[in-house]
């Protein structure tokens, strides 16, 4: 694939995004719309977006510090610029995002969220055979292509200890499996697989079927250089990485994400994928994705909080898993879904139950004021 990328473009981060915006925002045909129908105070409700009502949203695995302020900048300007496709901005993010991988922009796919991208790849793979996974992981995208009868998940039994059982999954995956799923780190157990016993795993599996890693929370590991797949596929393996910049990037509602594999797959994915990224997420990923300053905070805001819920869980004796992303899942001994009511009362949003596990609870960080108010209301919630 050729790039054709413009010096304007060239510039990154908060000060290429600053640049664009002040350059977009002040002329223009937009502007010149601006001048005539100046705009009035928004008449929609202002909690059409975000939590309602004061609650605490500890139940999706947001951060609520983004988008960052580099990425406003560029939703700002992306805006002024929306009356046009957006052309040439997926291949400016397509080139950031393989120059920090050292893969080669043809490597990569860029989706609505790297939901988009899990589903097609659910849709490619798994009507050749079954999609085999851990019993609990983030399901989500494999169930769309079960929901429309295009394929079946083979469940592998989770370690004793709840982590991926490599080796089980690897004893099932045969030249007719349609697609290894893993996710690390997992979702909802927060835990990240044994990196030297992962990777060997993936790539002899990889050469009996595709293996789709999903990294969603893969920057907020303790070590994403040295636990993540991308080496395997830059090595030729068949293997699959997603990342999104839902999680640490904040940009959840913005909805961008992408996966990396040979240019082959991510050509099928992309083809695959049902819909075209707006300009707007892609100005704010271009804007924000080289943010080193606002990533180490957003890291360091999950990093307090989850801190915090560990401490309380200690302090409570309760059972709980060494979480390596911006969630915890812990044994309250009582019914998840009672726990999860009983938080509502109190304006506090945290996970249901998952499958049969009746007594494990997920709480994500939000602001460490949320977080706080969850700490504090565990103990009576539970009866401690
Ligand atoms: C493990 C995992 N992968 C992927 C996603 C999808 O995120 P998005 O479509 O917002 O990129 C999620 C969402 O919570 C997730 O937990």
């Amino acid at each position: 694939m050729a790039f054709d990328i413009s010096r304007r473009f060239m510039l990154t981060g908060a000060v290429g995004a600053s640049v664009a915006c002040a350059a977009a925002c002040t002329t223009g045909p937009a502007a010149v719309a601006e001048a005539a129908f100046p705009a009035s105070a928004p008449s929609v409700d202002p909690q059409i977006l975000g939590p309602r009502d004061g609650v605490a949203l500890l139940s999706r695995n947001e951060n609520p510090y983004g988008p960052a302020p580099s990425a406003l900048k560029m939703i700002e300007y992306a805006g002024k610029k929306g009356a046009y496709y957006p052309d040439i901005a997926g291949q400016k993010l397509a080139a950031m995002i393989a120059e920090r991988h050292g893969v080669t922009p043809d490597m990569i796919a860029i989706t609505t969220g790297s939901g988009e991208a899990l589903s097609a790849i659910a849709l490619i793979y798994g009507k050749k055979g079954p999609i085999v996974a851990p019993r609990l992981f983030w399901d989500t995208t494999a169930l769309y292509a079960v929901n429309l009868g295009l394929a079946e998940i083979d469940r592998v039994a989770l370690g004793s200890d709840m982590s991926t059982d490599l080796a089980a999954i690897e004893a099932r995956v045969t030249a007719g499996t349609g697609l290894v799923q893993l996710c690390n780190p997992n979702n909802p157990t927060g835990l990240v697989a044994d990196p030297v016993a992962l990777k060997a795993a993936v790539e002899r599996m990889s050469k009996l079927a595709t293996v789709l890693v999903d990294e969603a929370y893969m920057e907020l590991a303790d070590d994403p250089e040295g636990n993540t797949c991308i080496g395997l596929i830059k090595e030729g393996h068949n293997v699959i990485v997603s990342r999104t910049f839902s999680k640490i990037y904040g940009m959840a509602g913005i909805r961008v994400g992408y996966t990396i594999s040979s240019p082959e797959t991510a050509a099928k994915i992309q083809s695959t994928s049902m819909s075209w990224i707006s300009g707007v997420g892609l100005a704010a990923a271009i804007g924000s994705y080289d943010d080193t300053a606002f990533l180490d905070f957003s890291k360091g805001k999950i990093v307090e909080g989850r801190q915090m819920v560990v401490t309380t869980l200690d302090a409570l004796d309760l059972e709980y898993l060494p979480s390596q992303t911006n969630f915890v899942y812990f044994k309250s001994g009582k019914e998840a879904n009672d726990v999860q009511k009983a938080m509502k009362e109190r304006k506090i949003s945290i996970r249901g139950q998952y499958m049969d596990y009746n007594e494990w609870t997920r709480v994500s960080m939000g602001t460490i004021e949320d977080v706080e108010k969850f700490c504090k209301a565990l103990p009576e919630v539970i009866g401690a």
